[in-house]
């Protein structure tokens, strides 16, 4: 999604060391600029939670529910104006009532990542490496997956991140690198450490699997809770 130049920039004038989110994140200006330059590159007109993903018009989503209270599907696949239409749902009375929420009739309305529970900025930058080798050290299996389109925790740092804790912990490579599969087709790939820390992708997945590759989550969930090894084969031929 963007350039080499801008790459190279990026790489010789960033040091993230001290990388702060907020504009303009505590970097050189030659670094500032680079990275002005990649997000315009990038534009508006990417889901940074998936980059393949098309975009949603959340304009015309607000419009048809407010008309209709259904939405025409803007493109194949899943819908991509999912979270507006679900800030929609989750406040009809009807639905709240279903659920059993908001008995106590909050005085204000149904939000995602809402405001209410006051999380702060730093607690973003909390290292859970300790926390994931504790449990580690418990004898809990601990799986990290990661979704291969979204560009906001992208699986590439993640992977590093999980093998670099199973050599300070001293876990050899139980399985290595390879694809997994689920219903014939491969559903991303994987690590496994010292029988016990696996670091999973999930092909064709957002930030949020299971609401893009709903089969796929489900399938990886299901052998994480039964214990077993994500498939490393299928039966179908390939010719
Ligand atoms: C900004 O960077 C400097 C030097 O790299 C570092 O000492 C400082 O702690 C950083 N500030 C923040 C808010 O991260
Ligand atoms: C809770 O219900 C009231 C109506 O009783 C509604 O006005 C409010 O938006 C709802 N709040 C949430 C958080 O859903
Ligand atoms: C959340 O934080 C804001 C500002 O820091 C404060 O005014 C508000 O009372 C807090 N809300 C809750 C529920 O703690
Ligand atoms: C699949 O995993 C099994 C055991 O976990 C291993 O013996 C086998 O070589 C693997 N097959 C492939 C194709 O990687």
């Amino acid at each position: 999604m963007i350039s080499d130049e801008i790459f190279l920039a990026i790489k010789k004038d960033c040091d993230f060391e001290d990388y702060t989110s907020g504009n303009p994140h505590n970097e050189s200006k030659s670094c500032n600029d680079a990275i002005d330059e990649a997000i315009a590159m990038v534009g508006e007109y990417v889901d940074d939670y998936d980059v393949i993903r098309d975009v949603c018009y959340p304009s015309i989503v607000m419009q048809e529910l407010r008309l209709r209270k259904y939405v025409t599907k803007i493109s194949l696949g899943v819908d991509v104006c999912m979270s507006y239409e679900g800030n929609f749902y989750f406040n009809l009375p009807e639905v709240q009532h279903a659920l059993h929420a908001n008995r106590t009739h909050l005085p204000y309305s149904w939000s995602m990542c809402s405001d209410v529970l006051n999380f702060t900025g730093k607690d973003v930058y909390t290292n859970i490496l300790p926390l994931l080798q504790r449990i580690v050290e418990q004898k809990i299996p601990v799986w990290v997956f990661s979704g291969d389109q979204d560009s906001v925790v992208p699986l590439l740092r993640t992977r590093t991140l999980v093998r670099e804790l199973a050599h300070a912990m001293g876990l050899p490579v139980t399985v290595p690198y390879s694809s997994w599969f689920r219903k014939g087709q491969v559903g991303g790939w994987a690590t496994e450490y010292g029988n016990m820390l696996t670091f999973a992708t999930v092909r064709g997945a957002s930030h949020m699997v299971p609401f893009s590759q709903p089969d796929r989550a489900l399938g990886l969930f299901r052998s994480f809770v039964l214990g077993q090894r994500l498939p490393n084969t299928t039966h179908r031929p390939i010719d």
